[in-house]
């Protein structure tokens, strides 16, 4: 190792017990959708749509983690992780959305648990994240106010059953994607294009957040929203305007309700429609009592309220309206960063921003940087990627951590996306994210450069405890 290696190492040293994590998603990567009485998704019924996934890609084999999981806690152990982010597929546990409850699909995350836990690796469970059965769907989805009611039941369904097995657990993951991208641009499923309902689903799946944690009673449980930092092109008062606007619904919107027990009023003013969804009760419920507060944080929007840039930061690979409800005039343009494969771009110091501001502007709560890393065109060459600029995007963001912890940030916890390649949503197989290369083809996994780079950092934080 060298002289520079060695410092930028131990540059890196976290408190001890820090959680040094890995994430993914069950539709993302189990497939196995016609086995052990699994439902139909959301996703499923997208993907198969015709012109909504890029090159028509579904995930109905994915990268086959339902049988291969062993192997993959194997790759986990391998890299020292001590935390596992996953999430459970509600139609895999209640086919229907409601009702029946099947225990096959439960037994399925019985046997995840139990290996990590084998392994001495401690299992994050996500409870939503994304793949609404589809026959919820069919009454009318997240709009629905009874689907979060769906939601509280199937979710004291999967604690009933996982409690010895799991320590935390989270409720929805990124609810701003699940609403904005299903409902107002159409990107990811449903794929509809109703801003009013956008904000409806918004809202119920900040309900179904609360009364699941309700309903649950965990010992330790968590919600999640993706931040992002949010700057002005200039400080004209447009600007200005647009990044008050742009930061209120991707940011505050959620932030408010679940930590303050209220919506911001300049984001329901901004709304072109009535919010008489919103009953009285729903915000304490909203505001139930959590343990951690779960980040996803990938990117910085510079925002303008001058006609001229992208009407969206996501660069969405198919057709697609905006899914900024109320602020559909605002624009998107370069902040002058290098950009991933996905056209995000790369600034790690809006991690430090987005991590103290949660921390200066709300009731105190422990936080874990639950999802970052970043797509890039990864290229195998005799068993080896180098991917080295993953490798630099993780370093940087984990060096943010360590900043904001320094400034006094309660953060627990780093789970890099993803622990492996695998179906990207839209964009399908077209984007990797993994530390671990997956053929598509043959399924076989291999370690990319940035994870043997991780798990030496983890190596080197973990050699004490
Ligand atoms: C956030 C989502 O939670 C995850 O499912 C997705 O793959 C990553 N972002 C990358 O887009």
């Amino acid at each position: 190792m060298t002289t520079q290696e060695e410092q930028t190492r131990s540059g890196l040293r976290f408190p001890a017990g820090f959680a040094w994590g890995a994430a993914t998603s069950a539709y993302q990567i189990e497939g196995a959708v016609h086995e052990d009485g699994r439902g139909v998704s959301i996703w499923d019924t997208f993907a198969r749509t015709p012109g909504r996934v890029l090159n028509g890609h579904h995930a109905d084999m994915a990268i086959d983690h339902y049988h291969r999981y062993k192997e993959d806690v194997g790759i986990m152990a391998e890299l020292g992780l001590s935390a596992y982010r996953f999430s459970v597929s509600w139609p895999r546990v209640q086919p229907s959305g409601s009702g029946r409850i099947n225990a096959k699909g439960l037994d399925f995350y019985k046997r995840l648990t139990d290996e990590l836990r084998q392994h001495g690796i401690d299992p994050w469970l996500t409870l939503y994240h994304w793949d609404l059965p589809q026959e919820l769907e069919d009454r009318g989805g997240w709009p629905n106010r009874d689907t979060a009611y769906r939601f509280a039941d199937y979710a004291a369904a999967v604690h009933e059953a996982l409690k010895d097995h799991v320590h935390t657990f989270s409720t929805v993951n990124e609810p701003w994607c699940a609403a904005f991208l299903g409902y107002a641009s159409g990107e990811h499923a449903p794929g509809r294009r109703e801003p009013q309902n956008a904000i409806r689903g918004a809202h119920h799946l900040n309900l179904a957040h609360g009364l699941s944690v309700q309903a649950m009673d965990a010992r330790r449980v968590g919600g999640c929203v993706n931040l992002y930092a949010v700057t002005p092109a200039t400080d004209s008062p447009e600007d200005l305007d647009a990044a008050r606007r742009i930061d209120g619904l991707q940011n505050r919107f959620f932030l408010d309700a679940l930590l303050s027990g209220r919506y911001p009023e300049d984001v329901l003013n901004d709304l072109p429609f009535e919010t008489d969804f919103i009953e009285p009760g729903d915000m304490k419920i909203i505001k139930a009592p959590i343990d951690v507060l779960l980040v996803n944080y990938y990117s910085r929007f510079t925002v303008s309220g001058a006609p001229g840039g992208k009407a969206s930061a996501a660069a969405a690979p198919t057709d697609t309206a905006s899914p900024w409800v109320g602020s559909e005039h605002v624009s998107f343009v370069s902040g002058g960063h290098p950009v991933t494969a996905m056209g995000w771009e790369i600034d790690a110091d809006g991690l430090v921003e987005v991590l103290t501001r949660v921390a200066r502007d709300y009731p105190p709560i422990p936080m874990v940087l639950s999802e970052n890393g970043a797509a890039f065109d990864d290229h195998l060459n005799d068993g080896r990627v180098h991917d080295r600029e993953r490798q630099a995007f993780v370093e940087a963001h984990l060096g943010a951590c360590k900043q904001a912890i320094e400034a006094g940030v309660p953060l627990e916890g780093y789970f890099a996306w993803s622990l492996m390649d695998n179906f990207e949503w839209a964009w399908g197989y077209g984007k990797r994210f993994g530390l671990v290369h997956v053929d598509f083809e043959t399924q076989k996994r291999l370690l990319k450069d940035s994870a043997l780079w991780y798990a030496e950092i983890i190596r080197q934080n973990r050699r004490h405890e």
